[in-house]
């Protein structure tokens, strides 16, 4: 099977546009965009390095694009040669997922007809954060001489930039350094270069070298280490990035390329599935892990990965709660200390959680929907604006979408209970937890009609109804919340009850606790209508308008048009823009039987719009549980191609929100393992019912539970498990009716037709 991904002959604005996401290299320090090296802000290069934000004026803040190293530009008798303006003749550009490198080769021909083929490959370096790699060669038919200007271009693509004060160029020993500070804080950001240039020609002009008659009689390569390093990490970026450059570029490319390449292999080693007899599934679901790995955090636990990636300042570079319940399932199973990571990132910025239910009058910890560095809520009150006025709109993500506590607690408590991890507890885990439960203590209401506790004016997961009450979705996720304080509390006095007391002590929670306990009895949650079997997403949903979505898509007036907000064209309607009702019955699934899951599919499904990439992956999941496999198979696909066909939505209202879709990566992950193939963990217990497609022949798939990694293998009639190393934990298989104990070292293999 092919691990590249290539596009040929894609030249046109939007072709740039979707390569640039699609063919993104990333470290999860660093995230380098699928554009060309000739490239500049037009076609929106971008350098995204994680946990550096910065804000202008009034403007939103967003992430800093740094100085784009990578820049050449080949001059050949006066003429640029440049994909978009010269005669090319052919051209293709990729990205080798097995080893994260980008690669491109165009052949141009010139006014006079030489030929001459750019070939370069890239890597954002796996064992060198702050590092990229370029090796850059031209090719040429007849003999001739061409202009090289090459450097560190300062311009860069900005949203709601410039980000820069005070940047200045020096050099010395051959490293050419962009030095700047960021407008907010002042943090320093220095991006330097070495080069290994075969001839000696050189000249400067400040961060740009030009290399002027450079001859070529066949081919001629050359090299650059380009280093990324700010003030967030380490005193002295200058010489920090300084050094890097230097010692790059005495290990040179080939090694350094060797030592990526080795830390790609021993990745994909934990996580690649194969799926036979169906190379468009395998590629696309190999596409979604790269990408997830590309921009995972690996260096540290104070970032966490944004809705957009490393692809851009879109969506602020904000971390939203995709992170917790879309992409967490696939670390949490392949990669345990990076979901750690993800976790804890969360407790760090805790107190911006803090701030923002203090803000609004509540207690404990409400989450930033639209987090960054600090946790301070980055989403405004008027996110979206309106196409028809150019007014901007008052949106309800930032203030009632409460759920994003209850997701992060969701996402704790699964990551201790599929990894056995109790560190997490003591390592902040417990002070999120109580934290937020704290919160729903100071949201909810008590209805003394109903003798029942609700939840009033919230915007569940469906943004096109804001500010409705008893959102199924939310109600669940609070419960839960406070069904996880306990059992956190319970497991800590249990197994570290001095802790445990001193946090609840430190925290002042024992009241809090004391009415929990009263509250997780008494909250109400919508259920199934025993007449219908239907759960109504809030109260009164059934009463609005109910229409084909057909129809309402024909009552637009502009194609950026917003269908939520105040009066968008959903909001008076059944509508919805993402699942919310399905999702609920996914994540609670063991409470709700496959009759609620099949009745509340058929209903909302045709009622989705799928306005966000979050949604498909939930309809797959669900679809599999209810035996609708080739609904399943369309809904994996949707979600597992997103990236590669470039059909995510590009603006909301006129705001440009293109980009990479991670949590559409990790929904893939998701829709394949936990949907089509049918595994569930339940404490020891893998219970797996596969639904697996007809044209797929197997499915083989390394899965991490209790830190122990085993290989599942799937056919239409074989189930088989195969622990990768001796059991320390007893772990038991269950296929239908039957359970079979896993043997310490032993496969299984379990007939199923
Ligand atoms: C969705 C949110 C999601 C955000 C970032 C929005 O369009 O409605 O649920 O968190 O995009 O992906």
């Amino acid at each position: 099977m092919d691990w590249n991904i290539t596009e040929t002959n894609q030249l046109t604005p939007q072709d740039i546009d979707r390569q640039g996401n699609k063919l993104l290299i990333g470290n999860g320090y660093i995230g380098y965009r699928g554009t060309l090296e000739e490239f500049n802000k037009e076609q929106k290069t971008a350098t995204i390095v994680s946990g550096l934000y910065d804000k202008v004026g009034n403007q939103w803040r967003e992430p800093v694009n740094l100085p784009n190293g990578c820049f050449v530009q080949i001059i050949y008798k006066g003429e640029s040669l440049h994909a978009l303006t010269s005669k090319v003749i052919s051209h293709a550009q990729s990205v080798d997922m097995q080893s994260a490198v980008h690669m491109r080769e165009t052949l141009f021909e010139t006014s006079d007809g030489n030929c001459i083929t750019i070939r370069s490959r890239r890597f954002a370096s796996l064992a060198r954060h702050h590092l990229l790699c370029m090796e850059y060669s031209i090719s040429v038919d007849h003999e001739c001489e061409v202009d090289i200007h090459t450097g560190i271009d300062g311009d860069v693509w900005d949203i709601n930039g410039p980000h820069f004060v005070e940047m200045e160029t020096y050099e010395r020993d051959n490293v050419i350094s962009v030095s700047a500070i960021t407008h907010e804080n002042a943090v320093r950001v220095v991006v330097s270069e070495a080069v290994l240039f075969p001839v000696e020609n050189e000249t400067r002009t400040t961060s740009f070298r030009d290399f002027d008659k450079v001859p070529i009689q066949s081919t001629l390569t050359f090299y650059k280490f380009i280093s990324h390093v700010t003030g967030i990490d380490s005193t002295d970026p200058v010489k920090a990035s300084r050094e890097l450059c230097k010692e790059s570029a005495l290990l040179g490319f080939d090694s350094l390329l060797a030592e990526h390449t080795a830390l790609w292999s021993q990745r994909w080693e934990a996580c690649d599935i194969q799926i036979t007899g169906d190379e468009e599934a395998q590629q696309a679901l190999r596409f979604s892990m790269y990408h997830l790995l590309s921009i995972v955090p690996a260096h540290t636990e104070r970032a966490s990965i944004p809705a957009r990636g490393m692809s851009g300042q879109m969506y602020k570079g904000a971390i939203f709660w995709d992170t917790e319940i879309f992409m967490l399932p696939f670390f949490t199973h392949a990669f345990p200390s990076l979901a750690r990571n993800l976790l804890l990132y969360r407790y760090h910025t805790l107190d911006g959680a803090r701030r923002k239910a203090h803000e609004y009058g509540f207690r404990g910890a409400f989450y930033a929907w639209e987090s960054q560095d600090t946790g301070d809520d980055a989403c405004t009150l008027f996110n979206v604006t309106d196409v028809f006025t150019n007014r901007p709109m008052r949106t309800y993500f930032r203030d009632k979408q409460v759920h994003i506590s209850a997701d992060v607690v969701y996402a704790f408590w699964q990551y201790f209970s599929l990894t056995g991890d109790a560190s997490i507890w003591r390592d902040g885990g417990t002070e999120v937890v109580f934290e937020c439960a704290r919160f729903f203590l100071s949201y909810i209401y008590y209805n003394p009609d109903k003798h029942r506790y609700e939840i009033l004016d919230v915007t569940g997961p469906d943004e096109y109804h804001e500010r409705v009450h008893n959102n199924a979705y939310t109600n669940r996720m609070a419960a839960n919340t406070l069904e996880v304080c306990r059992k956190v509390v319970t497991y800590l006095q249990q197994n570290s009850p001095e802790f445990f007391e001193e946090l609840i002590t430190t925290l002042d929670f024992e009241s809090d606790l004391a009415f929990i306990n009263d509250v997780v009895s008494n909250l109400y949650l919508p259920d199934s209508n025993p007449t219908d079997g239907l759960i109504p997403q809030f109260d009164d949903y059934f009463t609005l308008e109910n229409l084909p979505l057909k129809s309402l898509v024909e009552r637009k007036l502009h194609p950026h048009e917003y269908f939520g907000g105040g009066s968008g064209l959903a909001t008076t309607t059944q509508i919805i823009k993402q699942a919310d009702v399905v999702l609920m019955l996914y994540l609670f699934g063991e409470q709700h039987s496959l009759e609620t899951k099949s009745v509340n599919w058929e209903y909302y499904e045709p009622r989705t719009e799928h306005g966000s990439s979050l949604s498909a992956c939930s309809y797959s999941l669900i679809a599999a549980q209810i035996g609708k496999v080739d609904w399943a198979y369309k809904y994996f696909m949707k979600t597992a191609t997103i990236d590669l066909s470039g059909k995510g939505k590009q603006y909301v209202g006129t705001l440009y929100i293109g980009g990479t879709h991670p949590a559409g990566n990790g929904g893939a992950w998701m829709s394949a393992v936990f949907g089509l193939c049918g595994i569930r963990c339940i404490n020891d217990t893998i219970s797996i019912n596969p639904h697996l497609p007809a044209h797929w022949e197997q499915v083989s798939i390394p899965f991490m539970l209790h830190g122990q990694k085993l290989k599942i293998t799937l056919t239409h009639e074989i189930i088989s498990v195969k622990p990768l190393s001796p059991l320390e934990i007893p772990l038991t298989i269950s296929v239908g009716e039957s359970i079979y104990p896993l043997h310490a070292t032993g496969e299984i293999k379990i007939q199923i037709n």
